[in-house]
C-alpha cells in the first residue's frame, strides 16, 4: 500500500490496488463504514410502525424500522437463534413483529424476543438478552444515520459540524428545511466502480467542461475546471441565462421560502465522509448516498427533494431531475471507464493529481490514516 511521487509539483494518486484489492476493501469496511456514521434511509420511508428498510453497512446487513412509539430503531438484521438473515426484503412493512423465516423466532418492533415455538419450555432464554442486536441510530435532515461502532464518534462533530464548516455557516443548512421536504424522485444507480472513484470524481470539476455540457451551461464557473463540487462553500452562481437549476435552464419550481437571498441563484455542494453528497439549489435538494458493495461495485441512491406542496400538486419535476440525472450518468460512466484501468499495469504506481485536484490528495491522506497505512 504505497504511493509514489511523479514530480515535485504534481502529486500522485493512490496506486491501482486501492481500487481493486478485496483486502483493502475489507479494511475500509471495518475501519470506515462500520466505524463512522453512515446514512441509510429517508426517515419518511418508515412512515408507520412496522415499516422497515434493510441495507448493507460495511460487512453487516442493518435493519431500520419505525417502532410503535414513533422512534426509529436500528438492529443487525440477524436472528439470534441460529443466525439467519431476519428480513430478506429491501423494504416493507410488518404488522406487529419481525418473524424469522427459519424457525419462526419473533421479535417486537423494539427488538425484544416476543415469541418462539416452544419458548415456554426454554425458561433460560432471556427475551431481552436474546433480542435483536441494537445499532446506534440518529435522525438528521430527515435521514436515518447509523453507526456500528460500540462507541460511536460524535455525530455533532463528524456530520453536523462538517456540513456547517463546508457551508461556512452553522445555520445555512437549516435554511433549506431538508427534513420537511418531500421525495419527488429517487433514482438508484448500480455503478461498477470502487466507491473512491465516485468520491474522487465528485471532488473535482476538472472533468466538468469535458463531460457535463448541461451542468456547465447552468453553472458557467464549472467550465474552468477549478470549482470543486466537493466543497462549493461559496455557492456557484447560476449563469445569466439560467432561470433555474434545470436541464434546459428553464424556470425551476417553487423556491424554498427560507432560502436566504444570498443563497438564491446559487448551487452549493458538499461531501460528508464517507458516503453522502448533498447539493443545494433554491428550489430543491439532491441527496446522494453511496452503498459500497464490493471493491468494484457501489450502489448510489439519489433523492430529489422538493417542497411538499410541489410534490403533492403533481408538478412536473422532470426538468430539474433530468439535469442531475444526466450529471450522475456522465460521472458514473466515467467511473466505470476508469475501474478497469485500476487493474492495468499502467496504473501500478497510480496516476497524477493536477493542482485543481489537490483536495483529492487530502482525501487520500485521510483514507490512509484511517486504514492505518
Ligand atoms: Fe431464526 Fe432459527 S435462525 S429462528
Ligand atoms: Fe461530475
Amino acid at each position: 500500500m504505497t504511493t509514489t511521487s511523479a514530480s515535485p509539483s504534481l502529486v500522485s494518486t493512490l496506486s491501482g490496488e486501492f481500487y481493486t484489492d478485496p483486502e483493502i476493501f475489507a479494511a475500509e469496511q471495518e475501519r470506515i463504514f462500520e466505524a463512522m456514521w453512515f446514512c441509510v434511509a429517508r426517515a419518511a420511508e418508515l412512515d408507520k410502525p412496522g415499516s422497515f428498510r434493510t441495507c448493507q453497512v460495511g460487512r453487516e446487513s442493518v435493519l431500520v424500522s419505525r417502532a410503535r412509539d414513533g422512534s426509529v430503531k436500528a438492529f443487525l438484521n440477524i436472528c439470534r437463534h441460529r443466525g439467519a438473515r431476519l428480513c430478506t426484503q429491501e423494504s416493507g412493512e410488518v404488522k406487529r413483529a419481525f418473524q424469522c423465516p427459519y424457525h419462526a423466532w419473533t421479535y417486537g418492533l423494539d427488538g425484544k424476543l416476543v415469541a418462539a415455538p416452544n419458548l415456554t419450555s426454554m425458561p433460560d432464554v432471556d427475551r431481552v438478552a436474546f433480542g435483536l442486536v441494537k445499532v446506534h441510530v440518529r435522525e438528521w435532515l430527515g435521514y436515518v444515520w447509523v453507526c456500528l461502532a460500540d462507541d460511536p464518534p460524535s455525530f455533532e462533530e463528524d456530520v453536523i459540524g462538517v456540513v456547517a464548516e463546508r457551508l461556512g455557516d452553522a445555520e445555512a443548512i437549516g435554511n433549506y428545511g431538508i427534513d420537511g421536504l418531500r421525495l419527488g424522485r429517487r433514482i438508484t444507480y448500480d455503478v461498477q466502480a470502487n466507491w473512491k472513484l465516485i468520491i474522487e470524481n465528485f471532488m473535482e470539476c476538472y472533468h466538468c467542461a469535458t463531460i457535463h455540457p448541461e451542468l456547465t451551461e447552468v453553472l458557467p464557473e464549472f467550465a474552468d475546471g477549478f470549482a470543486a463540487q466537493y466543497y462549493v462553500g461559496h455557492g456557484a452562481e447560476f449563469g445569466e441565462e439560467a432561470q433555474g437549476f434545470t436541464v434546459d435552464g428553464s424556470e425551476g419550481l417553487d423556491r424554498i421560502p427560507t432560502v436566504a437571498e444570498g443563497q438564491d441563484r446559487r448551487y452549493y455542494a458538499m461531501t460528508v465522509r464517507p458516503q453522502v453528497f448533498i447539493n443545494l439549489v433554491p428550489d430543491h435538494v439532491i441527496f446522494h448516498r453511496m452503498y459500497p458493495m464490493a471493491a468494484d461495485r457501489t450502489v448510489v441512491e439519489c433523492d430529489w427533494l422538493y417542497l411538499p406542496h410541489v410534490v403533492d400538486s403533481g408538478a412536473d419535476v422532470g426538468r430539474s431531475v433530468e439535469l442531475f440525472h444526466r450529471v450522475n450518468q456522465q460521472d458514473f460512466d466515467a467511473c466505470e471507464r476508469t475501474q478497469p484501468g485500476m487493474e492495468s499495469r499502467a496504473y501500478i504506481k497510480g496516476g497524477v493529481l493536477v493542482p485543481s485536484e489537490h483536495h483529492i490528495g487530502a482525501f487520500h491522506t485521510w483514507l490512509q490514516t484511517r486504514l492505518g497505512a
